[in-house]
């Protein structure tokens, strides 16, 4: 198959639609990460987007919709999941409710909930409305591979497997949505995000986060987000976390460093000038930034073959928490302690 790639203008977004009107997958850019769409309501759609993927047919998949009239429709809508809809919509959050019929079980592999999101990016909305259907959407990479944040991205993974990629530019956000449960009294994160548990609390009273989040799952232990279970956002290149207090954190990368060339340490912008010598790559001033640009860089190691990435961590408040998670499942919770030299997973 041959992919096409085209702005995402009024003419590639009407051949988008013509596309997922016959239950084509399109790629698309929203405001955290592109997107993979087909129909949410098609079978046969949703069924290509696991395909092309190659995702685990037991990871469910969020149902993008214009906005809570649209969601009500495809879920079980409710006072909590009102509450943040008014407060974050469109913008970059999930909402788990309980499914309705109109949502094939397919999209939320068996599950009896559906995750539903309304983008804030003009060009997914565009398509939303154009096409005029909820469009189930898991991130436009290959299952495993860091989320692509342009269309670059896009086709390095899904180039000959999907027929259309629109182009929007570099994502905004560049991690993906808070994936947040709704069904019960308090909001539960199963994914940080952009929309913070500080966020959420201020708006809903409470905010939990599920304990899974930072930690990796013990085998036979039951996952409250499908997603959880895969290994995620890694890049081919073995990436360690090194925490601790900054001297330490400082000795220990470079005492790691020296043992192999094809080594890139990541720090933030202000601690890049104490790896001078090193292939050190810039993490950015802030979280906002980290985020931006983290996935690009673990894609960008990949490309010139590095062999090893070892990483400072960040505080893990606001969006830090999202920052982390991802840097942390990235690493496969390879997390090495300076000051204690005790690791989590060796
Ligand atoms: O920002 C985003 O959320 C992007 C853009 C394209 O919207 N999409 C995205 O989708 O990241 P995906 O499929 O890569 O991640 C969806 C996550 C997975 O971890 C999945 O397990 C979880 O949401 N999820 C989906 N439906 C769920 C459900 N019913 N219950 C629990 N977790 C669910
Ligand atoms: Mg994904």
């Amino acid at each position: 198959m041959r992919t096409e790639c085209l702005p995402a203008d009024r003419e590639g977004i009407t051949k988008a639609a013509d596309i997922l009107a016959e239950g084509g997958l399109v790629a698309f850019p929203t405001e955290t990460v592109y997107g993979l769409g087909a129909n949410a309501l098609s079978v046969e759609a949703v069924r290509r987007i696991f395909e092309a993927k190659g995702r685990p047919a037991d990871n469910p998949l969020i149902v993008h919709v214009t906005d809570k009239e649209a969601a009500s429709a495809c879920g079980e809508w409710n006072g909590l999941a009102d509450l943040l809809a008014d407060a974050f919509w469109p913008g970059p959050l999930t909402l788990i409710v309980k499914r309705k019929a109109v949502i094939p079980a397919e999209v939320s592999a068996g599950l009896e909930t559906v995750a539903l999101r309304s983008p804030s990016h003009p060009s997914a909305r565009e398509l939303l409305r154009v096409c005029g259907m909820p469009i189930a959407a898991p991130s436009a990479n290959r299952s495993g591979r860091p989320s692509p944040t342009t269309a670059r991205h896009v086709l390095d993974d899904l180039d000959g497997l999907i027929p259309l990629v629109l182009d929007g530019g570099s994502c905004d956000v560049g991690l993906e949505s808070t994936v947040a449960d709704v069904t019960g009294e308090v909001p539960l994160i199963l994914r940080p995000g952009a929309v913070t548990l500080e966020m959420i609390a201020m708006v809903a009273g409470e905010c939990r986060i599920s304990d899974s989040v930072m930690r990796e799952l013990k085998k036979d232990e039951a996952a409250p987000s499908p997603g959880m279970r895969h290994r995620h956002y890694a890049p081919r290149a073995q990436l360690t976390l090194v925490k601790g207090s900054p001297e330490k954190v400082c000795e220990l990368i470079r005492q790691l460093a020296e043992k192999s060339e094809k080594t890139w340490v990541l720090a933030p912008e202000d601690r890049v000038k104490y790896y001078r010598g090193l292939n050190t790559h810039s993490l950015g001033g802030d979280a906002k930034e980290t985020a931006h640009r983290l996935f690009h860089l673990l894609r960008q190691a990949d490309e010139e073959r590095v062999e090893h990435i070892l990483s400072e961590t960040l505080t893990s408040d606001g969006l830090g928490l999202a920052v982390m998670n991802r840097l942390a499942r990235a690493a496969n919770f390879h997390i090495l302690d300076a000051d204690g030299k005790a690791s989590q997973n060796d």
